[in-house]
């Protein structure tokens, strides 16, 4: 049977334009292309994890728009669950302005439609959330509804994977309820003296680009290494990541042996423009790892 995830988070239209060179204060240049994707972290890691088998559903909210119109037709046609998002009345869907510049991407996020992800509205999707063998959180919605989402893993004994991008100080109960933080290496940095002051340091998924993913196995800090591809948009890759591990949490594999899977997906992801294009199928992942495996 398919793994059941539910990840409740952002689902945000991306507007990307690739440049040359990025302008100054004051300045205007001119740049390449231009086109939107969809995007946002909640709606990548559901799509990442659909892509890969998983038996999703998405907790989010979108605005009274056509962008909210075709995000919402287009998670439906990933084979995502979309019952739990819904229409803001006052909000319109969320937005990315993208960036995108040689070995450079900035983002930025105009939450809309996320923000009406409150406590209050999560509680009206217990049922869907009940059933689920993992949940996967970021921080593109308020940090209460995290709060609250934290305490119904820890009363329903459900894992919870957070991963805090973009990164704000986390209250205790996220702290003590997750199952595993995923920060990239400049969240961790700013999560260090939370971790210190909680012990939680074995929580840990540090993802640090090609680099790999620093873990802590049997009490030791590991690195496991990455993949090295041809990059032509980094956007998303973590979200890849994130989708990609619970998947195989949820599929009980070992935490090493689901990181190692999760960053080859990461991977694969990177190679195309568009934070869901380029995110992989399960025999893709498979046959890549195959690969890499018989050319060493
Ligand atoms: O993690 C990448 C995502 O962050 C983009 O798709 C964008 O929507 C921002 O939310
Ligand atoms: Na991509």
């Amino acid at each position: 049977t398919k793994p059941k995830v539910t990840v409740i988070g952002s689902i945000n239209m991306d507007l990307t334009v690739s440049t040359p060179v990025v302008p100054n204060q004051g300045e205007t240049v001119l740049g390449e292309q231009f086109a939107t994707y969809p995007g946002g972290k909640g709606a990548n890691q559901a799509v990442a994890a659909a892509r890969l088998g998983a038996d999703v559903r998405l907790v989010g909210a979108v605005g009274k728009d056509a962008f909210g119109v075709e995000l919402v037709q287009h998670l439906q046609a990933e084979g995502i669950d979309t019952s739990g998002v819904k229409t803001s009345q006052s909000q319109s869907t969320g937005t990315a302005t993208i960036i995108l510049s040689d070995n450079d991407n900035r983002i930025i996020v105009a939450p809309g439609a996320n923000y009406d992800v409150t406590p209050e509205y999560v509680e009206k999707q217990k049922d869907l959330i009940k059933g689920s063998d993992i949940l996967l959180v970021q921080l593109e919605i308020p940090l209460e509804t995290i709060e609250y989402i934290a305490n119904l893993a820890k009363e329903y004994y459900i894992p919870l994977v957070v991963n805090p991008a973009p990164y704000q100080t986390l209250p205790q109960d996220v702290l003590d309820h997750a199952t595993f933080l995923t920060p990239n290496e400049s969240e961790a940095l700013l999560l260090n003296k939370e971790v210190e002051a909680s012990m939680i340091q074995s929580k840990l998924v540090t993802t640090k680009g090609p680099e790999g993913v620093e873990v802590t196995l049997e009490g030791k800090q590991e690195t496991i290494p990455g993949y090295e591809v041809p990059v032509k948009d980094t956007t998303g890759a973590g979200d890849t990541f994130n989708g990609a591990l619970v998947t195989q949490l949820a599929r009980q594999f070992p935490l090493s042996e689901a990181v190692q899977f999760a960053n080859a997906a990461a991977a694969l992801s990177i190679t195309q423009v568009g934070a869901q294009s380029g995110m992989p199928t399960l025999n893709e992942v498979a046959q890549f790892l195959k690969e890499r495996r018989s050319s060493l």
